[in-house]
């Protein structure tokens, strides 16, 4: 396994990655599921976000030590499927920022492109969760996580759904200091490059097919 990849294994995500790969699930059913599936994946990879301490009165004492989140996250969903994820880490995270990266995949080369660009040209002292359920060849994710680390983002983070096992050796070369966290690894790539067993195209199984 390819170093700094948490991967998280419990019952209740293995249950739900199980019925997300289900041909039979719907596009509904497919949204609720990512979801569910990036709440315990982003609560997993944001273990060490920064707080800083406050006081409050409880119903029982006048001051009380509490902490607060202290970073406002920016959140980059990769279009298309990087959007269903990004209600959940919203939901996770008392402040977050969002802008969206367009790619698109050169069905001959596998080669990811870039056609809506809405990152900050200065990200200094930013943080950055770059959210894609799939993490295939990984070319789309390390073409987002490049362009975030170029724009002087301080920490960068990867967060998926599925990665495969060539996906993540190619992220780590080309992204080695982008820790991914994700809720499963799959060993293989098709002749297509989607991942096997995983889940099919995860912007049609999400949002329905564009042609
Ligand atoms: C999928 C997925 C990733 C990419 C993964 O997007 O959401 O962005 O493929 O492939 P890679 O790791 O080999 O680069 P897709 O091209 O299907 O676009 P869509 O989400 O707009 O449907
Ligand atoms: N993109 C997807 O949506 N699924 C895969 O398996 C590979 C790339």
């Amino acid at each position: 396994m390819a170093r700094d990849v948490v991967v998280v294994d419990h019952p209740v995500v293995r249950h739900r990655v199980g019925l997300l790969r289900d041909a039979a699930t719907a596009n509904a059913g497919v949204a609720r599921l990512v979801h569910e599936i990036t709440t315990f994946v982003a609560y997993e990879a944001l273990r060490d976000l920064a707080t800083q301490p406050a006081r409050v009165a409880t119903p029982v004492t006048p001051e009380a030590a509490v902490e607060r989140v202290a970073e406002t996250v920016l959140v980059v969903p990769v279009l298309r499927a990087g959007l269903g994820m990004v209600p959940a880490v919203q939901a996770l995270l008392p402040a977050s920022e969002v802008a969206c990266v367009g790619l698109r995949r050169d069905e001959s080369t596998l080669e990811a492109q870039v056609y809506l660009d809405q990152l900050p040209l200065r990200l200094a002292d930013r943080r950055v969760v770059v959210c894609d359920p799939m993490l295939a060849t990984g070319g789309s994710l390390a073409t987002v996580c490049a362009l975030a680390r170029r724009r002087g983002a301080r920490r960068v983070q990867a967060l998926c759904v599925i990665a495969s096992v060539p996906g993540l050796e190619r992220f780590h070369r080309e992204q080695p200091e982008v820790p991914v966290a994700c809720a499963a690894v799959d060993e293989s790539l098709d002749e297509r490059g989607y991942i096997v067993p995983g889940l099919g195209d995860a912007g049609d199984r999400l949002f329905g097919p564009l042609d």
